[in-house]
């Protein structure tokens, strides 16, 4: 059965998604009065292979958009949506739709699906192009209550017919929750305000958004911040750096700045948000970087497994990025993104300073350790959490406020809203557009100089 977008914004649809989107939670949302934890105690964050699946016994829609690496897993890292997605739920999940142009792939993957003991969430999967056919083709049953979009940045965060998934989303299943990755866009720097619109509108609309920050869900950061919130510390400074393992990195589009908009904005966002999450507002008419490039004699890589011959020089990556700023607090950070190391595991390290503390948390990607140094100590404390999985709980936290176990003071809230995402997004371009100025400038006084050796010697 066809049926029209307006016909699914009725209220009797909206009741469907979720028996606890009332007017009233919906305005609480929108108004930002909801009286949920800004923070998780660290003690509720639990392995997924301790975690119960949420109670009830009704199906739970989600539609997936994208069928990729990080909806169905790959080797290059441990996300997965689909597999935290089906622990949450069990039995109740349902995912009525796939929507990924690549058929092909999706249609793989739910074969795959279909083969294991989660096939009762995959059976009835229907595989679109568009969201737009789904919209034409589903019936009253399959209203999703939660829609996850895993597309690749280019296609979202903006107002332009296309790239506006958020919208799309919110004219056809108002309401409706949505998971959005990282980061909130891609595209000409110029297109921010596109952005922090698709924020206002999101806001406005008092629908579920959360983007894919999922370091914020870590429980060792989740710990630094209870330690700041306890003991009432004002953050000094952040230092972050991150150096990836370019050896693991085969995707040819990560390696063209016109395509994934370079490793500040695709990778490196990941630390900037972080660093956002303890330092604040940055207030970005400050924002200084230094960049090493491709074609710098430090800048050359031997293991490579990507051909950037075939990329335009203008559009390789740099190597090096090192960033400084001033919070809006006056606090300073500073972030240090590499492409440098070989092998497969990334080392990051963020460092947040207050009055008398160090909290240094390391290799929160594979291992995450926190170490923590305290007032008139010089002793650093080490703590470990093995099994965490920041994934899983983002998904958990998702649910438990769609599901919205009315109130319950102890239900974290979102971590990552699209508006706050937004301003990571914003940081990062101001590092990249920062670099490139240096770089220009350095390049145009290099000339000048060779253009005055010139004139002098003749
Ligand atoms: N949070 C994390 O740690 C993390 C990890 C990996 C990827 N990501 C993010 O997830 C997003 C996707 O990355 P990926 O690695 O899965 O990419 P991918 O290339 O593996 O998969 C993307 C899929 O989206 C499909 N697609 C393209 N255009 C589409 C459209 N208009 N509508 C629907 N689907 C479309 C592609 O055909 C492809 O199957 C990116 O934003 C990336 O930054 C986040």
């Amino acid at each position: 059965m066809s049926r029209r977008p307006s016909e699914l914004a009725s209220p009797t649809v909206m009741r469907r998604m979720s028996a606890l989107d009332s007017p009233t939670s919906i305005s609480r949302r929108a108004s930002g009065t909801s009286s949920r934890r800004p923070s998780i105690d660290p003690s509720r964050l639990i392995p997924i292979d301790k975690a119960t699946q949420i109670g009830g016994t009704t199906d739970f829609n989600v539609v997936f958009i994208g069928a990729g690496n990080i909806m169905f897993g790959s080797d290059e890292g441990p996300w997965n949506h689909s597999f935290r997605f089906e622990h949450k739920l069990g039995p109740r999940l349902k995912v009525v739709a796939l929507i990924d142009p690549a058929v092909e792939r999706a249609t793989a993957v739910l074969q795959k699906k279909c083969e294991t003991f989660v096939r009762s969430a995959y059976e009835n999967t229907r595989v679109y192009k568009t969201l737009e056919d789904f919209v034409r083709n589903m019936s009253p049953r399959e209203t999703p209550r939660a829609i996850i979009v895993g597309s690749p940045p280019m296609f979202r965060g903006t107002l332009q017919s296309g790239r506006d998934i958020e919208t799309q989303i919110m004219k056809c299943f108002p309401g409706v929750a949505m998971f959005i990755e990282k980061p909130s866009a891609t595209g000409p720097a110029s297109e921010l305000p596109e952005a922090f619109a698709v924020a206002k509108a999101i806001s406005e609309s008092g629908s579920i958004c959360s983007v894919g920050y999922m370091l914020r869900y870590l429980r060792a950061v989740q710990m630094m911040k209870q330690i700041i919130i306890e003991n009432n510390l004002t953050v000094m400074a952040t230092i972050a750096r991150y150096a990836c393992a370019y050896e693991a990195i085969a995707k040819p589009d990560w390696w063209d700045k016109s395509k994934s908009a370079g490793p500040i904005i695709e990778q490196g966002t990941h630390f900037c948000d972080l660093s956002r999450y303890f330092g604040g507002e940055v207030d970005m008419s400050t924002v200084n970087a230094h960049s090493l490039e491709w074609d710098e004699n430090a800048g050359h890589l031997s293991k490579m497994t990507v051909d950037e011959t075939k990329i335009p020089p203008e559009n390789r990556i740099p190597r090096v990025t090192a960033a400084t700023w001033k919070y809006d607090s006056g606090a300073v950070g500073s972030f240090t993104h590499l492409v440098a190391l070989q092998g497969h595991d990334y080392s990051c390290e963020l460092e947040v300073y207050a009055d008398g503390y160090q909290l240094k948390l390391v290799n929160p990607y594979v291992q995450p350790i926190l170490y923590i140094r305290r007032p008139g100590s010089d002793i650093e404390e080490a703590h470990r959490f093995p099994d965490d999985d920041p994934f899983f709980s983002e998904i958990s936290v998702l649910i438990d406020n769609i599901e919205d176990i009315e109130e319950d003071p102890e239900t974290a809230t979102i971590l990552s809203t699209f508006e706050d995402a937004c301003k990571t997004y914003e940081l990062t371009w101001a590092i990249r557009l920062s670099a490139e100025r240096n770089r220009q400038a350095k390049l145009d006084a290099d000339k000048a100089g060779a253009a005055a050796a010139k004139t002098a010697t003749a």
